[in-house]
């Protein structure tokens, strides 16, 4: 199990892909549409990370809690020395998330958000609220390289996976923060050039500055592509 022993986490990116590059539909209706192997890999992941960490929009998506699974998943935590729950970040610039999503309804480890100063003062009182920290990451963009330094001082966060959706990880790939892309490439075609992608921000305007990666392992279980891309390079 791979952490860092730099200030930062070791951060692991997890997504399901369709076969032309999407991670939903358009009008976000699919989101969930690869097999129980997949979702199987996605706690197994859970289990070798201190927090798992998504954005606003797939948090309150669909009911995810971020949490570590059946109890077998736990056994295999305290096993590898890890505390039975994982922390859980949600990350949102302006607060916009919906305070009655399925992961404030779960108390089982502390949550996390990350948000930036554009939050107002009654958005950030509720947040407090619900959340166990509410961390102010930066005046309009969050500061991911400050907020993951943070993470692994404050609490202790050697391996952080990343759910997604694609604005975040974007934002984490440009930050240079990835040092592992986990890519499940599902036989589907979505279509439509406003369906979601596993990095959809502002991306790189240039080749040269374009994250690099090598891939590490790829394996076909039933009808998908299981695959494992490491970064090859790190600022
Ligand atoms: N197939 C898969 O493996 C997979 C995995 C995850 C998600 N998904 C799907 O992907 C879709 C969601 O993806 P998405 O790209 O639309 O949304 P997302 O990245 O989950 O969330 C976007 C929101 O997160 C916050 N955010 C993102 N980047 C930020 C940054 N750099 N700084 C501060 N806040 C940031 C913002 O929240 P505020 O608006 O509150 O500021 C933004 O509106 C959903 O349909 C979901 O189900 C699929």
């Amino acid at each position: 199990m791979k952490t860092n022993k730099s200030k930062f986490p070791f951060v692991l990116v997890n997504m399901a892909m369709t076969a032309d590059g999407k991670i939903a539909t358009a009008n976000r209706a699919v989101s969930s549409f690869a097999s129980a192997r997949d979702h199987e890999h996605l706690l197994e992941l859970r289990a070798t990370a201190d927090a798992v960490m998504a954005g606003a929009r797939t948090v309150d998506s669909a009911p995810i809690n971020l949490g570590p699974g059946p109890a077998r998943y736990r056994k295999k935590r305290l096993q590898r020395g890890l505390g039975a729950y994982n922390l859980r970040v949600i990350v949102s610039r302006s607060g916009s998330i919906n305070l009655r999503a399925q992961v404030f309804q779960h108390r089982f480890s502390p949550i996390i958000i990350l948000t930036t100063r554009r939050v107002d003062a009654r958005r950030l009182k509720q947040l407090q609220a619900l959340a166990d920290v509410v961390k102010i990451c930066g005046r309009n963009e969050i500061n991911f390289r400050a907020a993951f330094r943070w993470l692994r001082k404050r609490w202790r966060v050697k391996r952080l996976l990343c759910e997604g959706g694609g604005e975040l990880n974007d934002a984490v790939f440009r930050a240079g923060l990835v040092d592992e892309l986990h890519l499940t490439l599902c036989p589907k075609i979505f279509g439509d050039r406003r369906a979601p992608t596993i990095a959809d921000g502002r991306g790189f305007s240039h080749l040269a500055a374009a994250e690099r990666f090598r891939i590490k392992s790829a394996r076909r279980i039933g009808d998908e592509l299981f695959t494992v891309f490491e970064r090859t390079s790190r600022t």
